[in-house]
């Protein structure tokens, strides 16, 4: 593996009584794609949410790029600006156009001058197909087109990690390859990236290692061709068997 960039070590995570993380150990090198994947409840979204210090863990390590993730204040804002993510729903700003959607961190959090954050915000744009859009407001939007806009958003951050959250499974499906698109291409532009999703053919396509969760813990990694065709677990056998028949 590439130095790592994102390293958790016996982290471990508690909402009252349900053990939601527990003692997750992983390492994500710099350039890496790991897939996420398991059934739900199993802690994929708090295991995000804990790298983006959205949820606190209760012991353990998490770290960016060698940075332990700090507590609170200017320090946790700064590497939290290293870390994008992508949510299932897409979380515009529904009274702001597109273009002051993706340059509004920039020049609050980054102090990015407007007219540099603009132009950075339009490549962006450009990239993920929506220039022509900046100026409309996100209902003006398909799902899939503001989704794009929602990664442009946090490419814009320039992060050094991003995080996915099931970013197609609120889309119609005809919208879910155009956002899976955009997102193939990060990862072959050497994006450290981890995707929670079960879309098998992106895992396939760009992912190093898919990392398969049940019940707060990493059950099975393997390479996506290993996993999908010879999973190792019963956990994994079970939970393959059953999004491979719908
Ligand atoms: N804020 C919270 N308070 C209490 N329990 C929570 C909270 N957030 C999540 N949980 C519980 O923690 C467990 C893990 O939730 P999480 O959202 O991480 O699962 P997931 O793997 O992302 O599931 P899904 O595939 O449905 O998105 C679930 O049992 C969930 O009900
Ligand atoms: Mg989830």
């Amino acid at each position: 593996m590439t130095e790592p960039l994102v390293v958790l070590k016996d982290v471990q995570k508690h909402f009252g009584d349900l053990h939601v993380l527990k003692d997750i150990n992983l390492e994500i090198g710099k350039g890496e794609v790991v897939v996420v994947i398991g059934p739900s409840g199993s802690g994929k979204s708090t295991l995000c949410r804990a790298i983006n210090r959205l949820e606190t863990i209760e012991s353990g390590t998490i770290t960016i790029d060698g940075k332990t993730l700090p507590e609170e204040g200017k320090a946790l804002a700064q590497l939290r600006a290293d870390v994008g993510m992508v949510f299932q729903s897409f979380n515009l700003f529904a009274h702001k156009t597109i273009l002051d959607n993706v340059t509004l961190g920039p020049i609050k959090v980054r102090k990015v001058k407007k007219a540099d954050a603009e132009k950075r915000a339009m490549e962006l744009l450009e990239r993920v197909g929506v220039a022509h859009q900046a100026q409309k407001f996100p209902a003006q939007l398909s799902g899939g087109q503001q989704q794009r806009v929602a990664i442009a958003r946090s490419l814009a951050m320039d992060p050094k990690v991003m995080l996915f959250d099931e970013p197609t499974s609120a889309l119609d499906p005809e919208m879910i390859n155009e956002v899976l698109d955009v997102m193939v291409n990060l990862a072959k532009e050497g994006m450290t990236m981890i995707v929670v999703t079960h879309e098998m053919g992106f895992a396939r396509k760009a992912a190093n290692r898919v990392v398969f969760m049940a019940d707060g813990q990493i059950v099975e990694e393997n390479t996506p061709e290993e996993f999908f065709t010879n999973p190792q677990s019963d956990r994994a056998k079970d939970f393959l068997g059953k999004i491979l028949t719908h």
